[in-house]
């Protein structure tokens, strides 16, 4: 693979330097000026629509933007990624979430084997397990129907089937229900089994890797929950093969590494795979979305993945003047690396979205979080912002002051859809049409502002005016569609991967390692003597780290 190239060695970053020094944002203005600004700058993907433009962009600043994607060579790079060449360097491995989402009887060769033709036979295996669950016919080992499927995993093997779930509750089978545990402290499981029944509870048990501390402790604990209620119960007996019939009923894995799942005790017959090269946080339209598969079913899930699949071929074949994902990870290198953005908030109008910027927070941060490039050097510039957020209106009684009116830059991305999920009136009044007014209203406050003549017409006292004007012109894009279904689900998941990947070839940067993580893992497992009691280990620590410990176990009392 050839060595990145500098983004601020470009004749477009340079272009792009002096456009941000020179830029006085006017969106008052440049939309009085432009009767077509709104149309101009409205792109869609899918079935996604995109307003841009409450943007503080200019055409000049567009066309350089677009100039910098072709002089680092992001065509290359969409190109090296969708045919499976290994662009996760530090790992050695294709990235091929792309492949999850391909129609069956597509071919893609990788390292020898037929992708797309894997992918298909897996997903054959999760639908048929969905089938029996959903239909009954898989039972507990009472011969009860399940009613509740509980996925254990963390960070990609989580964040994703709970955001989905979450989103596509709507869509969920009457009668059955998912819960996810994803957290080492014991309150997530103890929460998420409290009351449960369990002969009627089955676990997914969701690991890429098989090894994460987490999860396999959360697993152990949840197959001790399950023999204890069946024996409490006098369900089963205190001997080994019964327990293991009902491990076999109650558990079933998600993983890459099968020979692991088998040593954890769980049937591989009841395991299903998928490969090195889906990262954990492109996971979730793999079988690590059985949880989702279940409680949606096969045909629903079938739609969530054409529409990633939608988008897919949008970034793959979209002139980059109209391609959504390379439009918006372009701003947000714009913004990050040119108007001094730290962060970027993403505010789902859509109350069922409530996991939503969790989930992204793990899809770019973890992506983009980087400080050296592909090859090894420091990057040039600064990398991955700061993604957060809240549904809407919630957020807007508690940190949009800062946004409208706060002294730092906040990009926004507001996602709202035209159907509601519940429509609801209260007396004469449609409260969806309420909540897209504040939608809305918000994106207008943010570009518009008012003015201290506008806050005196008012009729406010002199002393309060300054504290009643808005500056306006901070930038907002809005991004609609008509429901919230899975295949709209699946564009707009797919939209966020791409944009993600947009900026890391920008920056020409490894989106898919994550070694940051790494250090804090082997520390926990360092310093677990030392919590334990072992003095020697104790007195081995840092003088900070000693006395957080001394003071964890004086205050320990049960
Ligand atoms: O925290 C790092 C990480 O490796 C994530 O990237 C991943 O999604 C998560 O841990 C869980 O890993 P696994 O699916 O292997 O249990």
């Amino acid at each position: 693979m050839s060595a990145p190239v500098d983004p601020t060695r470009t004749e477009a970053w340079r272009t792009l330097s002096g456009l941000a020094d020179s830029l006085r944002p006017d969106l008052r203005a440049w939309f009085a000026d432009d009767p077509s600004r709104a149309e101009r700058l409205t792109f869609e993907a899918a079935e996604l629509r995109a307003d841009l433009s409450k943007n503080l962009i200019t055409d000049e600043v567009l066309a350089a933007l677009v100039d910098l994607a072709g002089e680092v060579g992001l065509p290359d790079r969409i190109a090296a990624m969708f045919a499976g060449k290994h662009i996760n360097v530090t790992e050695d491995r294709a990235v091929l979430h792309t492949a999850l989402r391909a129609p069956e009887g597509e071919r893609l060769a990788v390292d020898g084997h037929e992708v797309v033709e894997q992918v298909h036979a897996e997903l054959a295996k999760v639908y048929a397990f969905a089938d029996r669950v959903r239909s009954g016919e898989w039972t507990g080992v009472t011969g009860k129907p399940i009613s509740t499927v509980i996925n254990i995993g963390i960070g990609g093997s989580d964040l994703g089937p709970v955001m989905a779930y979450e989103a596509l509750k709507p869509y969920v089978k009457e009668g059955l229900e998912a819960r996810f545990i994803s957290n080492i402290d014991p309150t997530d499981l103890a929460t998420k089994t409290a009351g449960l029944d369990p002969e009627t509870t089955l676990f997914i048990v969701s690991s890429k890797t098989f090894g994460t501390l987490e999860t396999l402790t959360n697993a152990r604990l949840a197959r001790a929950w399950l023999l204890d209620s069946l024996r409490a119960a006098g369900v089963i007996d205190a001997g080994d093969d019964q327990a293991k019939t009902a491990v076999a009923k109650h558990f079933v894995a998600v993983s890459t590494a099968l020979d692991k799942v088998a040593a954890f005790g769980i049937d591989p017959a009841n395991a299903f795979g998928f490969w090195d090269w889906v990262g954990g946080r492109y996971s979730v339209d793999s079988a690590i979305g059985t949880s989702l598969a279940v409680a949606i079913g096969p045909e629903r899930f079938a739609e969530f993945l054409a529409g990633f699949r939608a988008v897919d071929d949008h970034f793959r074949t979209a002139e980059p003047t109209r391609n959504l994902p390379i439009l918006l990870g372009l701003l947000n290198v714009w913004y990050g690396n040119f108007l001094g953005a730290a962060t970027h908030a993403v505010l789902p109008y859509a109350q069922y979205l409530h996991r939503f910027p969790a989930y992204l927070q793990q899809l770019t941060m973890e992506s983009n979080g980087k400080g050296v490039r592909y090859d090894g050097s420091p990057v040039t510039t600064e990398t991955g912002e700061v993604f957060w957020g809240e549904p809407g209106t919630n957020g807007q009684h508690a940190f949009y002051q800062l946004i409208h009116q706060g002294t730092r830059l906040i990009p926004t991305d507001f996602i709202a859809f035209a159907n509601p999920a519940h429509p609801l009136r209260d007396g004469d009044t449609d409260v969806h049409e309420l909540f897209l007014a504040n939608f809305f209203a918000q994106t207008a406050a943010l570009a518009f502002g008012k003015t201290a003549d506008e806050v005196r017409e008012e009729g406010t006292p002199e002393p309060i005016v300054p504290a009643r004007v808005f500056s306006g012109n901070r930038p907002s894009t809005s991004i609609m569609a008509p429901a919230l279904t899975p295949a709209v689900l699946g564009q707009l998941i797919a939209l966020y991967e791409h944009l993600t990947f947009v900026q890391g070839a920008i920056w020409g940067i490894d989106s898919f390692d994550q070694w940051g993580v790494e250090l804090g893992k082997q520390l926990a497992l360092q310093l677990a003597p030392a919590v334990a009691g072992d003095e020697a280990a104790l007195a081995a620590q840092d003088s900070s780290t000693r006395s957080l410990i001394t003071y964890y176990r004086t205050q320990r009392t049960r």
